[in-house]
């Protein structure tokens, strides 16, 4: 893929970015006050967005909790843009980074692939195709919502 270029932004940008692009992907953000969670979350965290040519296309946002293990708070890529590796190449800037800092894992939640929703089965097959493995699942929101955590060794 041409002229991606990924860089870290600030707080704000991150904030503004993650509110543009749930507005592409309502398969995936369909919750209003999640998303406004997300959004001023990103405020709190450390992000990295994706450009093509100058347009803002992805975004992930990391957290660090804990001093061994980096979390992905956010991840998303522009629906316009899904398929051409700009998340594979988000994640491979987050990971490179975490490993930097001396973070050994990362990991992320996601729907849980028990519930057969078209659009987070693509989402966990992105995650596993890059590496990652399944832990244990659990229902933070509530019994509607089967989430799975997975994890990757950096
Ligand atoms: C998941 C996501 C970040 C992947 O980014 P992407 O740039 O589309 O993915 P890439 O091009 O790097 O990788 C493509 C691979 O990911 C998978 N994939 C996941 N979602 C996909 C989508 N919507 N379209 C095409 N491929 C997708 C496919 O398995 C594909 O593998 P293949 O080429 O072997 O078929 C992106 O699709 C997205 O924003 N999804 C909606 C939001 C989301 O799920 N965020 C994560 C929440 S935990």
């Amino acid at each position: 893929m041409q002229n991606i270029n990924i860089q870290i932004v600030t707080p704000e940008q991150a904030e503004e970015i993650c509110r543009y692009i749930i507005t592409t992907l309502p398969e995936w953000f369909g919750i209003p006050e999640a998303n406004e969670r997300y959004a001023k979350g990103c405020l709190l965290r450390t992000s990295f967005a994706a450009y093509l040519d100058e347009k803002n296309v992805g975004m992930i946002t990391l957290e660090f909790p804990f001093s061994q293990n980096a979390n992905i708070y956010w991840l998303a890529v522009d629906k316009n843009y899904h398929g051409k590796l700009i998340g594979t190449l988000l994640l491979q800037k987050a990971e490179q980074y975490c490993f930097e800092k001396g973070y050994f894992s990362l990991t992320v939640e996601t729907l849980s692939p028990k519930h057969q929703d078209r659009s987070y089965l693509k989402t966990y097959q992105f995650y596993e195709n890059n590496g990652f493995k399944p832990l244990f699942e659990l229902q933070p929101y509530g019994p509607d919502y089967t989430m799975v955590y997975m994890q990757k060794n950096l």
